[in-house]
């Protein structure tokens, strides 16, 4: 596996959600470089290097195969592979820390450190190494430091290069980024390693969408793109509430403003909640950093973006048991969906994680199904095992219940036969669309209940 046939050779370290399909769009779209990705994790490995990849994300498989074994590699060597790379992006993960100082806010960055400091234990020549891993502004500092402070005589030079790609969409979005930003210390030196990351993207991004920027800049603003979209969603959530009571309808309210071309209509669906493993952790992590500053101001305010999401959905099934006459203490409910969005099966930070969790402690009985996600909400619930049913078919999953709650918008939901589910159910049926994708009046004529998040209802009682 020598590099010498190649003209770069590339190397990310940590092979989950962002550095598998980001490297193998590169290694796709470069053939003149090799790419390797390395884990700790065996297994991640393995299914990278099967047809049965860790991650379901529509098109990867395809990208992957174009590349694998001609200029893509997936490895557990990951010290063979730091001492050939000239270019190293490092993408493990940064989860919020649960212990000690900031613990439930700031970022966790023992995973970066022990990279950095397994880079600096191996490596034998100079190298560029990336931060793609979304880091709190300053890292980068550190990060130098730790690793010039090796006494072998290497130069690193540590850039910036967050990644913007959302699950569901991600090979469309590496492929046709909104943009792809680089930070780099302004010296000669920084220059000349960034000017390097830019020739990469440069095979397949336009040049006017490769932004350069100062380093502290480019690690701002993948926290502040993340703030300002969840806020968006915690923004026409409240909005939904307040629809509830006014008779007001949150789609209709949504499309008006969201013509205004200085609102624009992106991230304007009101949801049972914002999920996924980054708004939540970005945002408290952007909050930690304001308080550290003494920004309590702004800390504040950034802070109310999560809070409002946690507000949805204890709302949500506040309102599932206020309609369903108080009380759901052995009925049967099914959730449709369990993945954070649709098209991805990951579940970590889904709001369906909470509404499960609130209606077992009603007592309901829970049944869950989703076209993906399935294998990792057995993981998430694993303590109410004894409490909660699986069913891949959404109808066996509505079979007997007393109410569905939408959960993710997987478009397979919208063309259900909702007859033959209603037929199958306990009367009277309610259906809660916390992703407003059904036909509200259809479903009410079939002789449902219907409950959607900001609009009105439509109940025959
Ligand atoms: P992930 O948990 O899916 O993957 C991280 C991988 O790093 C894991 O497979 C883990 O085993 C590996 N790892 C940890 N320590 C390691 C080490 N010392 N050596 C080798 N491998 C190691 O995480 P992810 O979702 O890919 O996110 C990675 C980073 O990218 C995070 O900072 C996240 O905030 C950011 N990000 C994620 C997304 C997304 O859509 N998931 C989008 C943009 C940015
Ligand atoms: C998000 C960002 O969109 C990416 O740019 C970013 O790179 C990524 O986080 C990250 O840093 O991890 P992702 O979480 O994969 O991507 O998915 P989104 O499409 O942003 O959806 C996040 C959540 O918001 C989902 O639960 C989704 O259902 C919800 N959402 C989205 C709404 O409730 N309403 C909307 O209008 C849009």
């Amino acid at each position: 596996m020598s590099g010498a046939k190649f003209s770069k050779n590339i190397l990310c370290i940590g092979a989950g959600y962002v550095g598998g399909p980001t490297m193998a769009v590169i290694a796709a779209k470069c053939p003149q470089y090799k790419v390797t990705v390395v884990d700790i994790n065996a297994a991640r490995i393995n299914a990278w290097n099967s047809d049965n990849l860790p991650i379901y994300e529509p098109g990867l498989l395809d990208v992957v195969k174009q590349a694998r074994g001609r200029n893509l590699f997936f490895s557990t060597d990951v010290d063979s592979a730091i001492k050939e790379a000239q270019i190293i992006f490092v993408s493990v993960n940064t989860p919020t820390k649960t212990f000690g100082e900031g613990a439930g806010k700031a970022a966790d960055l023992q995973y970066w450190e022990l990279t950095a400091r397994n880079i600096v234990k191996v490596a034998s020549s100079d190298k560029i190494i990336i931060e793609k891993s979304t880091l709190p502004v300053k890292t980068a500092e550190a990060m130098g430091r730790i690793l010039n402070a090796n006494e072998k005589g290497i130069k690193f030079e540590v850039l910036s290069n967050p990644e913007f790609l959302a699950e569901g969409t991600a090979i469309e979005d590496l492929e046709r980024p909104d943009r792809v930003l680089i930070g780099s210390q302004l010296t000669p030196e920084g220059i000349k390693a960034r000017d390097e990351v830019v020739e990469i993207y440069a095979n397949w991004v336009p040049g006017e969408k490769i932004l350069t920027s100062n380093i502290w800049s480019s690690e701002l603003s993948k926290l502040v793109a993340n703030a300002f979209l969840a806020q968006r969603i915690s923004s026409i959530n409240s909005i939904s509430a307040l629809c509830e009571k006014t008779d007001a309808n949150v789609s209709e309210v949504s499309r008006a403003i969201g013509m205004d071309t200085r609102i624009g209509s992106k991230f304007l669906s009101s949801s049972v909640g914002f999920g996924g493993s980054c708004f939540q952790k970005d945002i408290l992590n952007l909050v930690y950093i304001c308080q550290s500053y003494g920004l309590t101001e702004v800390a504040d305010y950034w802070e109310r973006v999560v809070l409002m999401n946690e507000y949805q959905k204890r709302r949500f099934v506040q309102n599932m048991l206020k309609v369903m006459f108080n009380t759901v203490a052995g009925k049967r409910i099914a959730l449709f969906g369990f993945a954070f969005k649709a098209d991805t099966g990951d579940t970590r930070e889904s709001p369906a994680i909470d509404v499960a969790k609130q209606l077992i402690e009603e007592h309901a009985k829970v049944v869950i199904t989703d076209p993906q996600a399935l294998h990792n909400a057995k993981i998430d619930l694993a303590d109410y095992a004894d409490k909660i049913e699986f069913a891949a078919d959404p109808y066996e999953a509505a079979k007997g219940a007393h109410a569905i709650a939408v959960m993710t918008e997987w478009k397979e939901y919208k063309t259900l036969d909702y007859k033959r589910i209603f037929s199958s159910m306990e009367r009277p049926s309610f259906i809660f669309d916390g992703r407003n994708i059904l036909n509200h009046e259809e479903l009410f004529k079939t002789g449902f209940n219907v409950f959607p998040l900001g609009q009105p209802n439509h109940k025959h009682f």
